[in-house]
């Protein structure tokens, strides 16, 4: 019998794409949502590419009673990922206790209920927000973790001590952390995506909709920063191949195969890009020319970060397959297809 997973924040971006790979591996998936930045037309893409349905409940994870509710009935899911989670840096610093509230809370929830009902396996979605600005680089797992420089930052590294503590506490609970670095682009098939609502913090969506001609101009913050080319420096890794870290992670877990009750690791391609780079490789792809302009450095910013993923590369026996051009051409193809642009 197919093994039941349960993806919560599933119909999100992350989550979208990594119920589309469960559901292609033959897993029920089961996902809950309170769509507080996700659509329910999502669930239609997954059907779309996948030809199957996901279960979909929507459900407030910060609701005590109706989470214990939702496990009641399913009691006998195999594993969770943990994808919900509220993660506008800027918005975290202007509404903190929503912040807080919001991730905090659902994972102690989830995590109760996990220890209830007795279901063992867990994936979490952490950041490389944990880490700061690493002393060395790339960064591996066992870096020091920096003071955080958001609230965001804060509930990931708070939920990773949170997950040890209740580890060390139960004799079943098995965890895999994935840190993430940058996620970008979308799945080839165009019919699910990244969909930021309002006007767009992140690098990627800015640009396609500049391109789009919702926005104006982007706005490259700083080219004065110690790199090559003076602009920051991140490891964008494909969203499909992150997906399928999470399919891997599911598999660890659920057939025993970990070394340690909390396994994390870092999830990107090991190569940093500047700004300029994406710039230009979007460039590449769209055939099209971006309207850009350099402003000053945005506050909170690190200067550079990108990931050593030889733990993810040698013991998930994972690793990325999408280059950046690649990856920015389903980004550029998923916004032209929202848009209806030919
Ligand atoms: P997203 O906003 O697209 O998806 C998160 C989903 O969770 C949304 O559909 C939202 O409606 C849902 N949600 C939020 N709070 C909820 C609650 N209380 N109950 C039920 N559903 C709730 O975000 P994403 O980019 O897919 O990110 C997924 C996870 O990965 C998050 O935990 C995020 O912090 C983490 N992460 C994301 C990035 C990134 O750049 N996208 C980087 C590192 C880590
Ligand atoms: C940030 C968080 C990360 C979080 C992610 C998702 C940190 C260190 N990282 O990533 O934890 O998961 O947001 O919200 O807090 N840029 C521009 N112009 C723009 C937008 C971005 O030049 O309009 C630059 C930024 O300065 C940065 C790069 O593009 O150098 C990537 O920015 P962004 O996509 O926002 O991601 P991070 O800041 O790396």
């Amino acid at each position: 019998m197919s093994k039941k997973i349960l993806v919560t924040g599933g119909t999100g971006y992350i989550g979208s794409h990594t119920a589309v790979e469960l559901l292609q591996k033959d897993y029920e998936v089961f996902i809950v949502d309170n769509l507080c930045n996700s659509h329910i037309s999502v669930l239609t893409g997954i059907e779309k590419i996948t030809k199957k349905k996901p279960h979909f409940t929507k459900l407030d994870l910060t609701d005590k009673h109706a989470t214990e509710k939702y496990f009641h009935v399913h009691h006998d899911i195999d594993a969770i990922i943990h994808f919900a989670a509220l993660k506008s840096v800027n918005e975290s610093v202007s509404k903190p206790l929503l912040y807080y509230k919001n991730n905090l809370e659902s994972l102690v929830n989830l995590l109760n209920n996990m220890l209830d009902k007795e279901i063992p396996s867990l994936v979490f979605s952490s950041s490389c927000t944990v880490y700061g600005q690493p002393d060395r680089l790339p960064v591996n797992e066992e870096a020091p973790l920096k003071k955080p420089s958001s609230p965001y930052g804060n509930t990931k590294q708070i939920s990773e001590e949170i997950i040890r503590d209740t580890i060390n506490s139960s004799d079943f609970l098995k965890v895999i952390s994935l840190r993430y670095f940058n996620p970008i682009g979308s799945h080839p098939s165009a019919l699910i995506g990244e969909l930021p609502l309002g006007v767009p913090n992140n690098l990627v969506p800015f640009i396609t909709q500049t391109a789009a001609g919702i926005r104006d101009q982007l706005k490259v913050f700083g080219d004065n920063y110690n790199t090559p080319d003076g602009t920051c420096i991140r490891d964008y890794i494909n969203v499909v191949d992150l997906a399928k870290a999470h399919v891997v992670s599911v598999e660890r877990l659920v057939n025993n195969k970990m070394n340690e009750s909390l396994e994390i690791f870092n999830l990107g391609t090991g190569n940093g890009y500047s700004v300029l780079d994406v710039i230009d490789a979007f460039e590449k792809v769209s055939g099209k020319k971006l309207n850009y302009t350099i402003v000053g450095r945005r506050s909170g910013d690190v200067e550079q970060v990108w990931a050593d993923v030889s733990k993810a590369n040698e013991v998930l026996d994972w690793k990325t397959e999408r280059n950046l051009e690649e990856t920015m051409l389903s980004a550029w193809n998923w916004e032209k297809k929202y848009r209806g642009i030919h």
